[in-house]
């Protein structure tokens, strides 16, 4: 698979997010099935893993995602780039660097690896921005990360950090529904060479073109239930971009899915998305949008047919 820069860690330039091994999706796969839909995803070119100490059954305990990641890749763990994501819980004059690193060698063990590729602070607490920019300055020095990032936030959180250590990526939410990151964040992220990692880029499955008003989410731990373009009535509304998404990926001989991640691949440089699936064929699906080429006038086409349509939900960087 092509492949891109994150500041300077090379990945794929299609990632794998693996949280619905774990949480979010309903009911989560045998720990075997999990375990080789990774090794596939890598067998067929993905090098990009996105994994966080929370991502556990129902968000009740700390690591199951992580032991997953670490198992699978353990025997080629030199040629994958790993992200995973601490939650901070400390106060301004707390100890942020003893608090960071106490996450950080928690996660290394349950990835079993001695270093993280890409260290993302899952979202914003009471700790301010730069001191947590410094201790990742530090472990970055101890060499125990390559790099680090943060995660739903705004431009003027990501300057203070980028003043203090430069950032490797932003994930933030981001897809063909999410552009609150186009106005000023990717701009940003493209000046001061700043990956730009997407979470849910296929809106939950909505731009998959598999959802229909019909859709029976599951009871439990199931973030289709809240997530805003999912609602029946929005399921409804948001059906004429489904559609010309649709068509324009028959054209192409390709899926709604990948339509909508070529053309975040196609629209900027530094982004690399992390879809997310249980399913390894789907999986493979993702992945192959690296392969889908648009070209200037197709994604013309597609850019204004999306500004022709009327998005229904609407989620932010202020969700979780
Ligand atoms: N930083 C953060 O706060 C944050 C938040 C959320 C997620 N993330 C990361 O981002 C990754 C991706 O986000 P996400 O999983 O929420 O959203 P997503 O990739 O937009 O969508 C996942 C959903 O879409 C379905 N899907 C995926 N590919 C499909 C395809 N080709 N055809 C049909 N359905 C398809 C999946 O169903 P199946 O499983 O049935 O295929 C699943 O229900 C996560 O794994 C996680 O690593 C980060």
């Amino acid at each position: 698979m092509k492949t891109r820069i994150l500041r300077d860690i090379e990945v794929s330039e299609v990632g794998m997010g693996c949280m619905a091994f774990s949480h979010g999706y309903g009911q989560i796969p045998s720990e075997q099935y999990s375990i080789e839909a990774i090794r596939n995803a890598y067998d067929h070119g993905c090098t990009f893993f996105d994994t966080a100490e929370i991502y556990s059954p129902n968000l009740s305990g700390i690591g199951h995602n992580e032991r997953i990641v670490g198992k699978s890749l353990k025997s080629v763990r030199n040629n994958v780039a790993i992200a995973t994501k601490l939650f901070l819980r400390v106060g301004p004059f707390g100890d942020v660097y003893k608090s960071v690193r106490e996450h950080l060698e928690g996660s290394m063990k349950r990835l079993q690896t001695d270093y993280v590729d890409l260290y993302y602070l899952h979202r914003m607490g009471s700790a301010p921005v730069e001191k947590v920019a410094e201790a990742m300055g530090r472990l970055i020095n101890d060499g125990l990360i390559r790099g680090w990032g943060l995660s739903q936030v705004d431009v003027d959180v990501i300057d203070r950090a980028q003043k203090v250590t430069p950032l490797t990526a932003i994930q933030n939410i981001y897809s063909m529904v999410e552009r609150d990151s186009e106005a000023k964040i990717i701009p940003y992220c493209i000046e001061n060479n700043i990956g730009f990692v997407p979470f849910s880029p296929i809106a939950s499955g909505l731009l998959s073109g598999k959802i229909t008003p019909q859709t029976q989410f599951e009871e439990n731990d199931d973030v289709r239930n809240w997530v805003p373009q999912l609602s029946r009535a929005n399921i409804k509304g948001n059906q004429p971009i489904v559609e010309m998404l649709k068509d324009f990926a028959a054209k192409k001989n390709a899926t709604p899915a990948q339509i909508s991640l070529a053309w975040m691949l196609h629209k900027y440089p530094n982004v690399v998305p992390i879809p997310g699936s249980k399913n390894k064929e789907r999986i493979i699906e993702n992945l192959g949008s690296s392969n889908v080429d648009l070209t200037e006038n197709e994604f013309t086409e597609l850019e204004n047919a999306l500004n022709g349509l009327k998005v229904y939900g609407h989620r932010g960087l202020g969700g979780f």
